[in-house]
């Protein structure tokens, strides 16, 4: 299959703008999985929650009916990272449309920084689609730095990370090589790049969206500051092997029985 990760600079608060620029720029490469940033319809600095949810969509909502019919046209599953209002409450979700019209929606389990003013955190353990036979799972940002996530999406059997980023940290990037290793998986990061200066802030997003493979092997990763879509072909299927050597197994070799603490 083709897979492929979308890098771009969405501008804050312009969610029309933002829509149509990552509707073109799917538009102009063929695919069977496209993997979008974090928030990326509506940016990412908030003043408050109040704007936070002003910037908000439901799964429901008319600003998704592109990008579904996009994914029915095309053939393609778009993951694509937004602000979920859910009644009263806020998540930082990303959504997750396929060809034959199914949608899932995960919420961040790990939010970073003024996140936990703005966003209440996940509720629900992270799931595993299978799409046309591949099983896709999808994680946000920050997540990337409590292992539990996505080893929880292997042990439910994903094959595909698809981690929607907004990075500020340096190590992400090296450190999803390792979620790879260590849970035999592809990932998929999808960070956004440029610089945003609002609420006495100023953030600097750093780019090098990848794709990488169980094994570790980095297919493409994108430069710090520039717009693209990065397309690889992998097999998915590659991921259904835990095997490290002959006789070890990264999934079977665990010992979840002296792992609890005290
Ligand atoms: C992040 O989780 N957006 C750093």
């Amino acid at each position: 299959m083709r897979a492929g990760v979308v890098q771009f600079r969405p501008e804050f608060g312009n969610i029309k703008r933002n829509l149509e620029k990552v509707l073109s720029m799917i538009t102009s490469e063929e695919a069977d999985l496209f993997v979008l940033p974090e928030l990326a319809l509506s940016g990412y600095i908030f003043e408050s929650r109040e704007e936070a949810m002003s910037l908000s969509q439901t799964p429901g909502g008319e600003e998704f009916e592109g990008v579904a019919g996009l994914a029915r046209d095309r053939g393609a599953t778009i993951v694509l990272g937004f602000a979920e209002r859910a009644g009263e409450q806020l998540y930082n979700s990303s959504i997750m449309m396929s060809p034959d019209g199914t949608t899932s929606v995960y919420r961040k389990l790990q939010l970073f920084c003024d996140e936990k003013r703005n966003f209440d955190p996940g509720d629900r353990s992270p799931a595993v689609a299978d799409v046309a036979g591949v099983r896709l799972g999808m994680m946000i940002c920050f997540d990337w730095i409590f292992p539990e996530v996505a080893r929880t999406l292997a042990l439910k059997g994903a094959d595909i990370l698809c981690h929607s980023a907004n990075l500020v940290l340096p190590f992400c990037q090296d450190a999803m090589v390792t979620r790879c290793i260590e849970n035999r998986v592809f990932a998929l990061t999808a960070n956004r790049v440029g610089t945003e200066r609002r609420a006495g802030q100023e953030l600097t997003f750093t780019g090098r969206s990848q794709v990488v493979t169980p094994r570790g092997e980095i297919l493409t990763r994108a430069d710090v500051d520039g717009e693209g879509v990065f397309v690889v072909e992998i097999d998915p299927m590659l991921a259904r092997n835990k095997a490290v050597t002959d006789i070890n197994d990264v999934l079977g070799d665990r010992r979840p029985e002296l792992y609890e603490l005290g």
